[in-house]
């Protein structure tokens, strides 16, 4: 009986695992083509993305007249910022604002002040400029200072 209880179980537990894939909007399968990570900086100032972003390691001009808030792109991360979060902080800005910033900053009644590019730029550029900012992310194992005690 006991064994029976237990088949139903981890029957019920499987379906409960498969039911999670069968989200229509799940980005499971996603995957981008390789870009090209030179095309992707041109990209970048062609859009003048540089007019809100700086990025780090990467000297880039500055756009006469803009208006910050000027938000840093790259640098340490505590995990791999993937190209799955790269796209969609680019072309679904407000899904998920980037944390360090003050809420006031960068958004508006909680919608990225970020210009929604969808219209305007092709897959390609999109493909190049996450290959392009992607590698400006640095992995960093935070560092933990443990107090001896005598
Ligand atoms: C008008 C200002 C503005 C412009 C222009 C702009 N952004 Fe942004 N961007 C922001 C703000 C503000 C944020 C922070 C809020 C958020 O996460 O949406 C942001 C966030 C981001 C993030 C996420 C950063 C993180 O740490 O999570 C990426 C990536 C990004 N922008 C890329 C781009 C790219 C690529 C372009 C050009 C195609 C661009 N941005 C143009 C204002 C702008």
């Amino acid at each position: 009986m006991k064994k029976l209880m237990f088949l139903a179980l981890l029957t019920g537990l499987a379906a409960a695992v498969a039911g999670c894939d069968r989200d229509p909007m799940s980005e499971k399968g996603f995957r981008l083509p390789d870009g090209d990570p030179v095309a992707g900086r041109e990209a970048f100032l062609y859009m003048q993305c540089n007019q809100c972003h700086t990025i780090r390691g990467e000297e880039l001009p500055r756009v006469p007249l803009a208006d910050p808030p000027f938000v840093e792109l790259g640098g340490p991360v505590t995990k791999v910022k993937t190209y799955g979060e790269l796209v969609t902080s680019i072309i679904n800005p407000s899904h998920k604002l980037a944390s360090g910033y003050a809420e006031e900053v960068v958004s508006v009644d909680g919608e990225s002040k970020m210009y929604v590019y969808n219209d305007y730029m092709t897959v390609q550029e999109l493909i190049d400029i996450v290959m392009f900012l992607q590698p400006h992310y640095d992995v960093v194992v935070p560092e933990f200072h443990y107090r001896v005690y005598p």
